[in-house]
This record gives C-alpha cells, sequence and structure tokens, in this order.
C-alpha cells in the first residue's frame, strides 16, 4: 500500500502511513502560470493499493481537480485499488434542490469522483451520510463522537449538549449518551434560502449554571452557533464549548463566537484550524477504517 498526500493532506498523509505502516509517495503538485493544476507521481504504483488523502476545504475546487487528476492517473499507472480519503468532503451541504433549478453538487462531485477511478471513499462526519450513496463505489463516513467524548469527559461537569439544527440531532444525542446520559436539545433553525440569513425557534432550556456543549458537523461564518451560544450564555450558562467536525472558520468566525460567549472550540483535523482551536486528532480513526477495507 503507498499513501499519497495532495495539498489538502493537512499533515494527515504523514500520521497516517506512519501508523499503517505504509510508504508515503512522492507527488509533485503545481500551479500553471494560468491557475491549471500539475500532478506528477514519482513511485511505481503498479499494483499498489493506493491511499489519496485530499482534505477538500478552501480553495475547494482547485482541491477537487487535484484529487481528480490524480485519481486518474493513479489508475493509467496501474495501481490496485484508488482509496479516496477525504476527511473534510467539500460540497456536502448542497445535498439536494433547494430551489428549483439548483446544482445538486454533492452528486455531481461523487459521480465524478467515481467515473475518474475511485474504488473507495473514506470521509469524516460526512454533513448526511445518506448522500454518499451518489458514490458509485463502496463510501464509509466515519463517526468523531468517541474521540469528541474522549476530549471532553474531564473538562465538562454536569453539561447539557445542543444540537443547534435538526440536521446535528444524532450527533447531539450520540455524544451525550457517550457523556454518560448528559442531557441534550434540538433548535430548529430556518434559513432562507435566497438571502443565507438564519433564525432560530425559541426554546426554553434549563441551563443555568450547566455546562453546555454544542455540537455541530460544520462551522463556516459562525452565525448559527453564535445565535445559540449567545442566547444559552443568556440564560446563564456556566460555560460553552462548540465540538464541530469540519472548523472552516471562514472570515472572522473564531471572534465572531468567542464574543458570542464560546469559551472553546474542539474540532477535528480534517482541515487546518486557526491557533486558539483545541484539535482532536482524526488520524486512528481512519487509519483503522483503511486498515478493515484492505482486509475484507
Ligand atoms: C448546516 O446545516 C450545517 O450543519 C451547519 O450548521 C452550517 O454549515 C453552519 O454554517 P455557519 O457557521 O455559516 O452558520
Amino acid at each position: 500500500m503507498i499513501v499519497a498526500g495532495l495539498s489538502g493532506a493537512n499533515g494527515l498523509d504523514l500520521t497516517i502511513s506512519n501508523l499503517l505502516k505504509a510508504k508515503l509517495a512522492k507527488v509533485d503538485l503545481r500551479k500553471f502560470p494560468d491557475g491549471e493544476t500539475y500532478v506528477r507521481f514519482h513511485d511505481d504504483l503498479s499494483d499498489e493499493n493506493v491511499v489519496l488523502i485530499q482534505t477538500t476545504y478552501p480553495e475547494q475546487d482547485r482541491r477537487l481537480v487535484e484529487l481528480l487528476l490524480s485519481v486518474d492517473t493513479a489508475k493509467d499507472l496501474g495501481c490496485r485499488k484508488v482509496i479516496v480519503v477525504a476527511p473534510y468532503l467539500a460540497y456536502s451541504r448542497q445535498d439536494r434542490r433547494f430551489l428549483d433549478g439548483e446544482a445538486v453538487s454533492i452528486k455531481t462531485i461523487l459521480k465524478l469522483l467515481g467515473s475518474a477511478g475511485a474504488d473507495y471513499l473514506i470521509t469524516v462526519d460526512v454533513h448526511k451520510a445518506e448522500s454518499l450513496a451518489y458514490f458509485p463505489g463502496k463510501a464509509i463516513n466515519l463517526s468523531p463522537t468517541s474521540a469528541f467524548a474522549e476530549a471532553l469527559k474531564e473538562v465538562v461537569s454536569n453539561p447539557v449538549v445542543i444540537a443547534p439544527d435538526q440536521g446535528a440531532l444524532n450527533r447531539a444525542a450520540e455524544l451525550a449518551k457517550q457523556l454518560h446520559s448528559s442531557e441534550y436539545f434540538v433548535f430548529r433553525k430556518f434559513r432562507d434560502r435566497v438571502t443565507g440569513m438564519i433564525r432560530h425557534e425559541v426554546l426554553e432550556v434549563d441551563i443555568s449554571d450547566r455546562d453546555a456543549v454544542i455540537i455541530d458537523d460544520i462551522v463556516s461564518t459562525g452565525t448559527t452557533i453564535a445565535s445559540i451560544a449567545s442566547y444559552i450564555r443568556d440564560r446563564g450558562a456556566s460555560k460553552i464549548y462548540v465540538v464541530c467536525s469540519h472548523a472552516l472558520l471562514v472570515g472572522d468566525a473564531f471572534n465572531k463566537l468567542a464574543s458570542s460567549g464560546v469559551s472553546k472550540i474542539y474540532a477535528l483535523n480534517t482541515l487546518a484550524t486557526p491557533n486558539g482551536v483545541e484539535v482532536v486528532d482524526t488520524a486512528p480513526l481512519i487509519s483503522d477504517a483503511i486498515n478493515n477495507l484492505v482486509r475484507s
């Protein structure tokens, strides 16, 4: 087996190749002066299982093109199977036609990966697991809940877990269970599909003098979490922690969360995060999944 990290590997290529005791490939990745992407493998890939690690955080489109070129090239070079590891899978939120005429973006991305030659896809806490059905091969969605529970269990006291929308309900329920049957609450979120503005329903939560853990898959602008955090801060929560798998934290999201009362953000290393975020390593989870896959 050979592990190859692309531009968005975020160090996971090195850690995962060590954990798997697999060779780390040498790959040249460049941009031509006009912006086109260049990929070249230096290793003999023939008859190897090739693990391509590319987490597709911004610039998503460039990283996706790099990944597509790499999958197709690995197949051209005679590799046995291509296992794509995309810990953060871009476009996963556009998983249906919310407004007439919209692209179902995740469908297109997964179809392209399959037609380029990807045999397997491993991702972490994808926005909706059902959307992986668009991938023609076998797709695996890894849950980071145990890793988060492990990181939090000595930190929180008498916690309440909060889902900022219906989509995070299962994540909240599972984390609450793993934090020894803490209570959980689910807010309802309404998004204006044209302006992108959100509002939350008012939900009476008894949280005074308790720690709150808000869980979501993605924090992008921070608007969703900040809205909930300031609401529960005003209802007397002691400490507010945020647990998110993919901390995109675009623009001033980090400061927005801090000023809404968030004490600490826990996020996976599925993408690069700013200083101040408590990083939870996802490499052991991914390497176990790769091991199980090649053994099966
Ligand atoms: C959407 O349903 C996702 O699960 C997140 O809640 C959303 O992407 C967060 O976005 P933002 O941080 O921009 O509010």
